[in-house]
């Protein structure tokens, strides 16, 4: 893949000509992490999430306890990673430095986020529950724009989330986020169908060579087989962000999410990019793919469809 060339802040799009009627925010009315939702409104909440919509909690808030709030502070980050992070089944979160107390209250903190979120998933969405995994949750207190960073791993860049080393084998990504910052909005883009992304991009990927899933995790490149779905996604997320006119030009929606607000998305369906924030959120979920009750609108779905036959998780 050749490099692409930097995308300026200059000429990122914000809401351009191209922007259309696209309305992908679907705000709730929900206040706590538990909520009383009835089954119909359950039924519609996991048809548009499905559909690759936000669902967005503009008064769904995540309080912090007395003291926490220090953790704003990027100092707490140690640095080396973007965020700090606590993997499910962890006691002790990884990317942070402090004091004892410090890392403590920290994990604290991030695991209530996790148990939050987790409640939160549950309770919408019971027919995930026997497929479900909670995976890894973040707090990243530094500022978005302006950190330098290749253009692969430039996440201003309109994209979906596919892993290079970790394959997922159909496994969804579902993502809950949380603007924790008290002054600033976070500000994201979000782009067209996944529908209509992959009729662009899914002709010029191409399929693994033999061999080449089973040498890539002999090298440690992967951490396991990387399946052709995968393959195929992260050439997907690599197209999109290597391809400026298709940022410049692609359907898409800026839209500011407010301090204390949460929202939930499949991240590897959604095209979003991350443009402006600071203090932020994050609580990821492993769904199997059977979990899904669209067939029309799920990235497996689209693959399978344009391919012309089922994508091989294995
Ligand atoms: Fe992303």
């Amino acid at each position: 893949m050749p490099e692409a060339p930097a995308l300026s802040r200059a000429a990122a799009p914000s809401i351009s000509a191209a922007t259309g009627n696209l309305d992908l925010i679907r705000p709730q009315p929900y206040t706590t992490w538990a909520p009383q939702v009835t089954a119909e409104e359950r039924a519609t909440l996991r048809r548009e999430l499905e559909q690759g919509a936000v669902l967005y909690f503009p008064s769904l808030k995540f309080h912090f306890e007395p003291g926490e709030e220090r953790f704003l502070d990027a100092r707490y980050s140690d640095g080396k990673s973007k965020n700090i992070n606590l993997r499910a089944g962890d006691t002790a979160v990884r990317g942070a430095q402090g004091t004892q107390q410090d890392l403590s209250d920290l994990y604290k903190l991030i695991r209530r986020y996790a148990d939050s979120s987790e409640s939160l998933i549950r309770t919408l969405f019971p027919e995930y529950i026997p497929h479900m995994t909670r995976a890894g949750t973040s707090l990243r207190p530094s500022e978005i724009a302006g950190r330098p960073v290749s253009w692969r791993k430039d996440d201003t860049r309109l994209h979906v989330d596919s892993f290079p080393s970790n394959p997922m084998l159909g496994k969804r990504l579902l993502r809950v986020f949380h603007n924790i910052d008290p002054a600033s909005p976070r500000v994201w883009r979000v782009g067209e169908p996944f529908g209509d992304f992959a009729q662009k991009f899914v002709p010029k990927t191409h399929g693994m060579w033999p061999g080449q899933a089973a040498l890539m995790k002999l090298l440690h490149i992967t951490k396991r087989k990387r399946s052709e779905y995968d393959h195929r996604m992260l050439q997907l997320h690599d197209l999109a962000k290597a391809d400026l006119d298709y940022q410049r030009d692609v359907p898409q929606q800026e839209f500011h999410f407010p301090p204390g607000s949460t929202w939930i998305v499949f991240s590897d369906q959604l095209l979003h990019a991350a443009m402006r924030g600071r203090a932020m959120m994050e609580q990821t979920i492993y769904l199997e793919p059977q979990a899904i009750s669209d067939h029309t609108h799920s990235p497996e779905a689209v693959l399978a469809r344009m391919l012309g036959r089922p994508m091989l998780l294995s």
